[in-house]
């Protein structure tokens, strides 16, 4: 057992590597840890490389692995072979600097389950992106917060380099192909303090970044996994109010004789009231211990409000000249997009 290991992917990374390896070694300096290099048999030989360091180092193993398997599972793997208490995860190329794991290791040794490297807490910054990467990252690190609300504490949810014990993810199911570890544990870890610490994402030194767009739609995929899928139970649920409304609708009106613009009074009211509850009791089983007849009540104020926005943004596309059935389809699917945020963030708020 060693108090903390330190994994580290590295594709066609040699000539980051050997600086890498230093910066570590000094900033880990007289501490307990060992480093582990999990390589994919990279065509610029980072795999020799790495041997060649980690024969200059008795507390650094490399795993090789016959080709590009991608970058979870080199994580995963790197995690088999790692003895250590904590377990630590960091790239190779220099963007991650390694001096944050001293502070980093500190901060886990003073208590904190999970230490995060972050961007985006006071002093942290990124440098030299493009307009056009910031607004991606931002978006994707909202996303993180809207469909995974037990993440909103954590302003960096989708870094890449950070500590946990191990403890944390034992038992966890941690066993999927392409994702971001560490909302993955995050999510399924068990864990109480969450600490960021602050570094500046460099640009590259040399070599390329491997991820693109692909990146974007495993991501997506993970979210919904991890979410249990929300989104599309959600959806589902507004699919079934269409046919609750009708259903109430045409019985009222057929069967009782109900004038119809009073009929539509009370299957609206219906189709509100059978969506909550399949809401309620499906889709977010078990979220939050606000009183339920308090949760109807701001159900309601957000239906309002997401039709609100359907038709706000039905009148402004129509008014730009759009096809009146495609300024509704969109109109819907806005207001429907509103209706699911709020949903998420103030009718069944994550406590
Ligand atoms: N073994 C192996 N196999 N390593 C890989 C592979 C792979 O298929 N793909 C990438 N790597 C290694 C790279 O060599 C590097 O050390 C690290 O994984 C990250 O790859 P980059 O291509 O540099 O990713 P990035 O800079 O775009 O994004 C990184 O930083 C983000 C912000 O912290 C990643 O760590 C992201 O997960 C993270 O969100
Ligand atoms: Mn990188």
């Amino acid at each position: 057992m060693v108090k903390l290991s330190i994994i580290v992917p590295t594709y066609n990374e040699a000539e980051n590597l050997a600086e890498l390896v230093r910066g570590i070694f000094s900033a880990l300096e007289g501490s307990d840890f060992e480093l582990i290099v999990v390589d994919d048999n990279s065509p610029d030989g980072t795999g020799k490389l790495a041997d060649e360091l980690a024969s200059q180092h008795k507390n650094m193993a490399v795993v090789h692995r016959p080709g590009k398997l991608g970058l979870g599972t080199a994580i995963l793997d790197g995690l088999n072979v790692a003895r250590g208490e904590i377990i630590g995860v960091m790239d190779a190329d220099l963007q991650h600097p390694p001096e944050v794991l001293r502070l980093m290791l500190e901060r886990a040794e003073e208590g904190a389950d999970i230490v995060v490297a972050s961007r985006y807490v006071e002093g942290g910054s990124v440098e030299g992106w493009s307009l056009l990467r910031r607004i991606i990252s931002r978006g994707a690190l909202w996303l993180s917060h809207l469909f995974l609300p037990q993440t909103k504490n954590v302003k960096d949810t989708l870094s890449g380099c950070f500590l946990f014990k191990r403890d944390v993810i034992r038992g966890a199911s941690i066993d999927v192909k392409d994702f971001k570890l560490l909302l993955e544990i995050l999510v399924k870890g068990r864990y109480e303090k969450v600490v960021e610490v602050p570094y500046t994402f460099r640009s590259r030194a040399a070599g390329k970044s491997k991820l693109g767009s692909r990146q974007i739609f495993s991501y997506v995929k993970q979210l919904l996994r991890l979410s249990e899928y929300r989104i599309l139970k959600f959806m589902a649920v507004g699919a079934s109010g269409l046919v609750v409304n009708n259903g109430i609708l045409w019985l009222l009106v057929s069967s009782f004789g109900l004038f119809p613009l009073l009929a539509e009074i009370f299957s609206i009211e219906s189709s509100i009231i059978s969506n909550f509850v399949l809401n309620n009791f499906w889709t977010f089983k078990g979220r939050t211990s606000e009183r339920f007849s308090y949760r109807l009540l701001k159900y309601h104020g957000s239906v309002i409000l997401g039709a609100l926005v359907n038709y706000a943004v039905f009148a402004l596309l129509l008014s730009i000249g759009l096809h009146i059935l495609v300024a509704n389809t969109i109109g819907i699917l806005l207001g429907f997009i509103f209706n699911y945020f709020l949903s998420e963030t103030f009718v069944w708020k994550w406590l």
